[in-house]
């Protein structure tokens, strides 16, 4: 029987592919403002500026390729029964190759129909580009993203994954934004946690802390995991 690892990623994780975190020096919401183009009072108010927010990230996203760190997680299947939970809305955990991915945020390749948030619709490279006159089977869409502002649907989910796991890891995030920054409090006594940030936030007594970035601390990580399988 594999242990159970969960693995917890924020924007860290895809830095090293070229995709802009948010908090960092140069991030999203240095250029943007946050509540503008990233809350439901801000698509509200102008829906025109959030879909080319969201569309102009599609673009970088095309551009971006999985990093060794979105592999090495993959790889470590191989030894654990493996599951991510992610902040993050672009696809590359699943262009790795990943294959339990909970995306906490949504997806940025996704829209969804304004009328029935049940209607859920696959961008393609060639479709890419949504304004809010789109429309997709009859609705007006939208982007398929959390807004600041919203529920977070998949949190249940997400604390039942992390109340079941043998091992807990958090990578590449700054523990700002709640619900997800606080899926570190459910894991059960005794579960080591890691966490893999080149800046960390400060955490609890007893989580391990690797202070490097994404692809180094996969690597290390699976060293040390590997005394644990
Ligand atoms: N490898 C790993 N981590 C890195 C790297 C790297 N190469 N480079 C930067 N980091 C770390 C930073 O040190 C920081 O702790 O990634 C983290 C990025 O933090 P944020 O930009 O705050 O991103 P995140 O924590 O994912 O934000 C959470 O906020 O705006 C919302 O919905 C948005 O999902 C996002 C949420």
């Amino acid at each position: 029987m594999k242990k159970k690892l969960v693995i917890s990623t924020g924007a860290g994780m895809s830095a090293e592919s070229g995709i802009s975190t948010f908090r960092d020096s140069g991030g999203l919401w240095e250029k943007y403002p946050v509540m503008e183009v990233a809350s439901a009072d801000g698509f509200a108010r102008n829906p025109k500026l959030v879909h080319e927010f969201y569309n102009a990230r599609r673009r970088d996203l095309l551009k971006a390729e999985p990093n060794a760190g979105h592999r090495g997680l993959v790889k470590l299947e191989e030894q654990f029964d493996t599951y991510i939970i992610t902040q993050n809305v672009d696809d590359l955990h699943e262009r790795a190759g990943s294959r339990n991915v909970l995306h906490l945020h949504g997806e940025l390749m996704k829209v969804r129909a304004i009328d029935d948030e049940t209607k859920v619709y696959k961008l393609t490279p060639e479709a890419l580009e949504t304004t809010p006159d789109t429309v997709i089977d009859g609705h007006r869409v939208r982007p398929h993203i959390v807004f600041f502002q919203e529920a977070v649907p998949n949190i249940e989910p997400a604390i039942d994954l992390v109340q079941e796991a043998d091992v807990f890891v958090v990578i590449g995030t700054s523990l700002n934004v709640y619900p997800a920054a606080g899926l570190l409090h459910y894991v059960r006594r005794g579960v080591p946690v890691y966490y893999i940030d080149p800046n960390p936030a400060s955490v609890p007594a007893g989580v391990t802390v690797l202070k490097m970035g994404a692809s180094e601390g996969v690597e290390k990580l699976a060293e040390l995991l590997s005394e644990q399988a």
